[in-house]
């Protein structure tokens, strides 16, 4: 019998060591993350502490290169790369921060790109679904115009369309609101809010912390690593504070 209590999402005693050259970066140490059905998870923190690197490895796009990894009670570490790729398409959806739609591909078009690898989806119930995620995030009027033809705020609506367009387990954001000013940064924001309150669960990674308080729970990262919000505070403001000696010594 499935225990209903059981998370969405497991990570236990993740890292990801990358080789480049002589250097060895530990983008992530000893992450331990659940994610329930139904949660709104900000991940925060200063640039290169791991932030993408965990959404990576979240959405199947990347291996850990230690710990494990259960997803909707399913090991997903040891699966080879045509079963992750399988996983990858029915159970996640990705928005970017860059939108990447594909531009000479229509709204309509990019938004039912992931159901043409779907067995479960034949051309009429693609197109319904399309229209039913336009409609959603209010794109229906553009669906025949190319991504070139659509403002920022427009395109991340599509982009966010085409993530949900496979009624995926889990969307997963990176910087969504990033290439954004703050009105369209707040509609896109707007529009997260109101697919979690519909049930999605979401795990956004966001550097500005006033959108990530607005999720149901934020994860502060530092160094590749889980940190309390206390120990966050505390060493942020540490290294926030200037060290006279060497800004001297640097200019
Ligand atoms: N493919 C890669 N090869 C080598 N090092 C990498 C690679 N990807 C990331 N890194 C390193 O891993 C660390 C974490 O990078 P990551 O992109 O996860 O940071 P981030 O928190 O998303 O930063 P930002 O807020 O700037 O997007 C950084 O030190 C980065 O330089
Ligand atoms: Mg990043």
């Amino acid at each position: 019998m499935k225990h209903v209590s059981s998370p969405l999402i497991e990570l236990k005693g993740v890292g990801k060591i990358f080789h480049t050259d002589e250097l060895e970066t530990h983008a992530l140490s000893g992450v331990q993350l659940e994610i329930a059905q139904g949660d709104f998870v900000a991940i925060t923190g200063p640039s290169g502490c791991g932030k993408s690197t965990l959404l990576s490895i979240l959405g199947l796009l990347d291996f850990p290169s230690g710990g494990s990894y259960r997803l909707a009670e399913q090991d997903v570490v040891g699966l080879d790369s045509r079963a992750r790729a399988s996983v990858r398409n029915t159970r996640i959806g990705f928005i970017f921060q860059a939108f990447n739609l594909i531009s000479d591909l229509t709204v309509e078009e990019n938004v039912a790109l992931p159901l043409t690898y779907r067995a479960d989806y034949d051309r009429a119930q693609a197109q319904k679904r399309v229209r039913e995620v336009l409609e959603l995030v209010g794109m229906t009027h553009r669906a025949r115009h190319y991504p070139g033809q659509l403002s920022g705020g427009q395109q991340q609506r599509v982009a966010v369309a085409r993530a949900l367009s496979g009624q995926p387990a889990i969307l997963l954001a990176d910087e969504p609101t990033g290439n954004l000013d703050s009105h369209n940064g707040e509609a896109v924001m707007q529009l997260l809010e109101e697919l979690h309150r519909d049930g999605a669960t979401i795990c956004m990674v966001s550097h500005d912390l006033a959108f990530a308080r607005r999720a149901s729970r934020i994860v502060h990262m530092l160094d590749g690593r889980i940190v309390d919000e206390d120990t966050f505070e505390r060493l942020r403001h540490e290294r926030d504070m200037p060290i006279p000696v060497l800004q001297g010594a640097v200019g």
